[in-house]
């Protein structure tokens, strides 16, 4: 067979989050994040949050994967699968640990300086997310986080601290993570930092209302772009994203009130936000919408002008599903998903989590997000959360076997290759997640992504001990061919 070979300087890398992996959740000064609240769960029972830590709970966050404390170590491992660039997020709260200070935790930007000074030294590029899921708790308590517009402030002045500090050293820059997640829910998550009324122990129901998501959109849209203009200004060579959960929506039936149907959830679900972002302006749909739904936003006049101001240079997504949708409720047998549930797809298997695997969903959602913007994109996460077994030979040398992750990841390789082929400026691709880390959803680590194995159990057990499990000697073959065979 022969090599699908991608563009040359194509960006090859994984991607991760602070809260996920980092740990060392309350040293040097780091302020706790609605994050370190949230219990771990299963894939049946959903986390909780709690408010306040509880002694008699786990909190997958607090210690993660230790990364904090192995960050040499695991970049060396990055490095020697070749990585090109390496996606983290800064966790807010090492760096304004209740959000309002008015300096800096020193102590919080050094282990930032460590991190990108050790992938310098390999010369990996890093690529920095601003917010993925993890601001300061404090914030929520006072004003209940993106509800209110004065979490703008807080943001932009964090954002402005790290740009000034890393620009030299970090060219691509994401404002949000998965920031459309807030059109459907708050979910587990917290994207919006709000306390939410499900898989919560809060007891005022009124808090996660659709009308309060929109408006924390509104403001995490102002803060974006009040960002990008700054870094723009400030270092013109800075390329500043934005980055949502894609999910191709399909239409169960041919039936055209499904397929109108299919196309209103993609309208919300993966244009919304990427229309704002992109051209700078709510899109056409967006007034029905607001009055269908009874959403009245805190739209101030200056506001237009802001988010006009502020357009991002490329588009980032998430992929790991698709999803399919019906109006017909007899066949609502429901399918899981990251944030949209839909029906069961019946030529498609899942993983074991019953997310949908669906390859070819990624090429169509390449050339959807490509037709729509003409920016460069990067899938930034992509990846298979699956049970891994840490096996030994006879003469104890430990392996895992994971060839499912890597016919997963080969699959969906074959799918961006595919798009590019259709003519997809697609410049990079940083799977999820290189190294074993808590999952956002269920809070588990037995829902492993890596191409590194971490010892450790859903309770907080075990020795946290490195291994390379065969996709990483797979993954390290494709960056250095530059394809896939
Ligand atoms: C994305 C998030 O939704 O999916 C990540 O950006 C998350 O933070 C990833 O980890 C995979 O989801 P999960 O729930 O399996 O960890």
């Amino acid at each position: 067979m022969s090599l699908k070979t991608f563009p040359t300087n194509f960006l090859w890398g994984g991607a991760t989050a602070a809260n996920q992996l980092e740990g060392a959740y309350l040293k040097n000064g780091k302020g706790l994040s609605v994050n370190d609240l949230l219990v771990g769960g299963t894939d049946k029972r959903p986390r909780e949050i709690t408010r306040e830590i509880q002694a008699d709970k786990y909190y997958p966050s607090h210690q993660a994967i230790d990364f904090y404390h192995h960050y040499k170590e695991d970049i060396k491992l990055f490095a020697e699968m070749g990585f090109k660039i390496y996606r983290f997020s800064i966790a807010w709260t090492r760096i304004y640990p209740h959000g309002f200070e008015e300096e800096p935790n020193k102590k919080g930007l050094e282990f930032y300086d460590g991190v990108i000074q050790e992938l310098k030294k390999y010369h990996i590029q890093p690529l920095i997310t601003i917010s993925h899921y993890e601001p300061p708790l404090a914030m929520t308590q006072k004003f209940n986080g993106w509800e209110s517009r004065r979490a703008i402030e807080q943001y932009v002045k964090f954002a402005k601290t790290i740009i000034k500090r890393y620009h030299h050293d970090v060219k691509y820059w994401i404002m949000f993570n998965e920031i459309n997640i807030l059109t459907r829910t708050s979910g587990a998550y917290l994207g919006g930092g709000m306390y939410v009324s499900n898989n919560s122990n809060f007891d005022n129901p009124e808090i996660d209302s659709e009308q309060m998501r929109f408006n924390a959109l509104h403001h995490q849209f102002l803060a974006s772009s009040l960002v990008t203009s700054f870094a723009h200004q400030y270092d013109p060579s800075l390329k500043m994203g934005c980055m949502l959960a894609y999910h191709t929506i399909y239409p169960l039936t041919s039936n055209p009130v499904d397929i109108q149907y299919a196309q209103e959830v993609s309208k919300i679900s993966n244009f919304y936000c990427g229309d704002v972002q992109v051209k700078g302006k709510y899109p056409y749909f967006a007034q029905r919408y607001w009055q269908k739904h009874n959403l009245k936003l805190d739209i101030q006049p200056q506001d237009a002008k802001i988010l006009l101001q502020g357009k991002v240079d490329y588009f980032t997504f998430s992929y790991y599903q698709s999803t399919t949708v019906t109006l017909d409720k007899e066949k609502n047998t429901l399918q899981k998903g990251n944030f949209i549930s839909g029906v069961k797809n019946p030529y498609l298997k899942t993983s074991d989590w019953g997310w949908a695997i669906d390859p070819l969903g990624l090429r169509i959602a390449l050339n959807q997000v490509f037709d729509r913007y003409n920016l460069p994109i990067m899938v930034v996460e992509n990846g298979l959360g699956a049970k891994d077994k840490l096996e030994f030979t006879r003469d104890g040398q430990p392996y895992i076997n994971d060839d499912y992750r890597i016919n997963y990841l080969k699959q969906h390789l074959s799918a961006m290759y595919e798009a590019l082929q259709d003519g997809v400026d697609l410049i990079g691709y940083t799977s999820w997640a290189p190294i074993d880390l808590v999952s956002a959803s269920s809070g588990q680590m037995s829902k492993r992504y890596g191409y590194i194995y971490v010892d450790k159990d859903d309770y907080g057990h075990g020795t946290l001990k490195r291994y390379k499990k065969k996709s990483f000697y797979w993954y390290k073959q494709v960056i250095q061919n530059n394809g896939i065979i």
